[in-house]
């Protein structure tokens, strides 16, 4: 079988992450998010996986230069020389997913963190006969998103209702789809949206059809929820495998440390923590709730509470960082320095207290 990616977005809203690497190759518990769907993929059996690619594509070729080997799969790139949106890749590809075989192909937004049940999805698009199924999510607050109504009984997806002011379903489109190769007939090449133009075409059809993801999902696409998503991801890490997971005195609930990462006496590690490789937290140090990546190193006594700590950086002694702080790649954070909420660009120095959420370069 094969798959397609859409990698080609900004990533805007997970910046300053993504002023060093593109959305798709930012870490997310020790590997980079798109890794987890690669691997994923492979083990239901897709053997050759497109990348549709827009933005920063010699970052995207280093990771399929570095990667194809170690992942087995075949990893081919589609280059836009426009934004196409969330369909016009697939026009841009047809020629790499069609193969005569008539069948279906996996298109994935990048930034979708879950257990990616794709033998599921393969089993139920198997029964329906339609020419595309959708995965849909149960969410909360279902008047933040589009939300999707299906029959019940069926799972034939019957309209789209954007962002909708009263109840009218709380499923959402969860951003995994597996699509028959006439879904390509629908689309031409040029800027277009999967979501607002070929699926509703589909629907009228009658020939969409919407399976209930089932574990946990989340789009990590903002600092927030990837910080949610870690949450969730290690929740189903102590499900499923949870001997990944370190324990011991010093540990509280959920914690995944890297190997060649080193914690020293004191510290007080959890719940939902990540710490990447190469990682240094010294003697005393306080975390809950956050991700350290590749390379950072935090001092003394200092305390980060639902934050990220990008790769390269370092917290000083005594510092105090929480409330969704994000330090992109190479900050330097001063001795008792405080930072509620700050965005902080990368390969800079704060010296001084970020009191309330601002960008700061
Ligand atoms: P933000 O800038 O933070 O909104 O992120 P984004 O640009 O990635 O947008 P969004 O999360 O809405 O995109 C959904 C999916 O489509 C993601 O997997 C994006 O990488 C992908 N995507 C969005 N626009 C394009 C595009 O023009 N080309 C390609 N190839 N992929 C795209």
């Amino acid at each position: 079988m094969k798959a397609l990616i859409l990698v080609g977005g900004y990533g805007s809203r997970l910046l300053p992450l993504t002023y060093s690497i593109p959305k798709p190759l930012v870490d997310f518990a020790n590997k980079p998010i798109l890794q987890h769907q690669i691997e994923a993929l492979k083990h239901v059996g897709v053997t050759e996986i497109v990348l549709a690619i827009n933005y920063r594509p010699e970052d995207m070729y280093k990771f399929l230069k570095d990667s194809e080997d170690n992942l087995g799969v075949k990893l081919t790139c589609s280059q836009e020389t426009e934004p196409l949106g969330t369909a016009g890749p697939l026009a841009l590809a047809r020629d790499k997913l069609v193969d005569g075989s008539g069948e279906p192909f996996f298109v994935l937004n990048c930034d979708i963190i879950s257990e990616y049940p794709f033998a599921e999805l393969i089993r139920f698009h198997k029964t329906h006969g339609g020419e595309a199924t959708i995965m849909v999510t149960k969410v909360e607050e279902p008047s933040k998103y589009g939300v999707v109504i299906m029959e019940e009984a069926t799972g034939r997806v019957e309209r789209f209702v954007e962002k909708p002011k009263t109840f009218v379903g709380d499923k959402i489109n969860a951003g995994i789809y597996l699509l028959n190769p006439s879904v390509l007939d629908r689309i031409q090449l040029k800027p277009t949206s999967l979501e607002k133009e070929v699926f509703p075409q589909i629907v009228a059809a009658a020939k969409l059809y919407a399976m209930v993801l089932p574990g946990f999902w989340m789009d990590i696409g903002q600092p927030k929820d990837y910080i949610t998503g870690v949450r969730l991801y290690l929740d189903s890490v102590r499900e499923n495998s949870p001997d990944r997971l370190v324990s011991g005195e010093h540990v509280i609930g959920n914690v995944l440390v890297h190997e060649t990462a080193s914690v020293g006496e004191g510290c007080l590690i959890g719940p939902d923590v990540v710490i990447g490789p190469g990682c240094v937290v010294e003697d005393g140090v306080r975390l809950s709730r956050c991700t350290l990546l590749r390379g950072a190193h935090v001092k003394k006594h200092a305390c980060i509470c639902n934050s990220i700590v990008g790769w390269h950086s370092s917290v000083g002694q005594w510092a105090r960082i929480e409330n969704v702080t994000v330090l992109g790649e190479d900050v330097r954070v001063g001795d008792e320095v405080y930072s509620n909420g700050g965005r902080v660009e990368p390969h800079s120095e704060v010296r001084s207290n970020i009191p309330n959420p601002k960008v700061v370069s």
